[in-house]
């Protein structure tokens, strides 16, 4: 059994060497494709970012991302410098430069540019922003469901930064993903402030007991719009869905667990601590959950073009 896993691992494709990126209005070579040590982004992880999913030809619930992102921005006082259509514009651009039709993932990330001076207040940004799209070729391929570790980094409160935020400074999810590691897991699961299970280093979390669908309140964690869609799935398919507070027993003793993100849509869980979750595989209700996203994908492409 492989060793060690991520949640965001695709297939190796020699393609990605010769990409082309979106940089400021340029598609420019991979290898020219370069910010400034001076960058917010580089310098203080000051940005915010969306991962969207292309299938088919069409981006998958590209107006909710574009909704998060505009809103990430405001509350960090960003101005993006483009309105949605140029966005939209700049991702098909960037889609059609590369040649791409399906399976691929863009991560479109927009930094408070450069600074003048390398400190931190917002001001020095001066020139910018710098708003760049990556675009790979990418098609999720899991060698076996995700283990998973409770680590002691907690989700924090949203008057210190906001779980909600998706900002380009990642360090608490990411020392989570570390602390993770190194306890033999493939990735964090995290608790809230009060002890309860909330969601994991770079995903949401969800467990199945006794048919019935669990993920956190939604507090603490990201809004995930591969979340809100699966728990919109189960409402319209009369699958019991719960929001609500759950505990390390109830998670350890559920028939599944899964996680949700744009990349891997559900993803499989098999282990929390050590602990079988189930069988350790892809368990009835995920396979259901991912048969019902796929449809919904299709057909929400299928009413518009992009
Ligand atoms: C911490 C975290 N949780 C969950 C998600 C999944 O969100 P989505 O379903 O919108 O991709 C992300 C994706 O950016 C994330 O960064």
């Amino acid at each position: 059994m492989q060793d060690h896993v991520t949640t965001h691992q695709a297939e190796e494709d020699a393609r990605n060497e010769r990409i082309l990126i979106y940089l400021n209005e340029r598609i420019i070579p991979k290898a020219e494709a370069m910010v400034s040590v001076y960058d917010s982004g580089f310098m203080l992880g000051d940005g915010v970012w969306e991962g969207l999913r292309l299938y088919d030809g069409c981006w998958a619930f590209l107006d909710e991302h574009l909704d998060r992102l505009f809103e990430a921005a405001k509350a960090i006082d960003l101005d993006i410098g483009m309105d949605r259509n140029a966005l939209v514009s700049a991702l098909l651009e960037t889609q059609k430069a590369n040649d791409m039709t399906s399976d691929a993932h863009a991560r479109l990330m927009v930094t408070r540019g450069v600074k003048s001076r390398p400190f931190q207040h917002p001001s020095l940004s001066r020139s910018g922003p710098t708003v760049t799209i990556i675009m790979e070729h990418s098609r999720p391929s899991l060698p076996r469901p995700i283990r998973l570790a409770t680590v002691p980094h907690l989700r924090g409160l949203p008057m210190t930064q906001d779980p909600k935020l998706n900002s380009h400074s990642k360090l608490n999810c990411i020392l989570a993903c570390i602390a993770a590691e190194k306890a033999g897991a493939d990735e964090a699961l995290m608790l809230d402030l009060h002890g309860f299970v909330n969601t994991t280093n770079a995903c949401n979390f969800f467990i199945v007991r006794k048919g019935a669908v669990w993920t956190s309140t939604g507090d603490y964690c990201m809004n995930g719009i591969t979340r809100q869609k699966v728990i919109d799935l189960c409402r319209a398919n009369d699958i019991p869905v719960f929001e609500r507070n759950f505990s390390l027993v109830d998670t350890y003793g559920a028939d599944e667990a899964f996680l949700t993100g744009t990349f891997g849509a559900q993803t499989p869980v098999a282990s929390v601590d050590g602990r079988q979750i189930g069988n350790g595989e892809l368990g009835p209700m995920t396979q259901r959950l991912r048969t019902l996203y796929k449809e919904l994908v299709s057909s929400e492409c299928a009413k518009r073009k992009v």
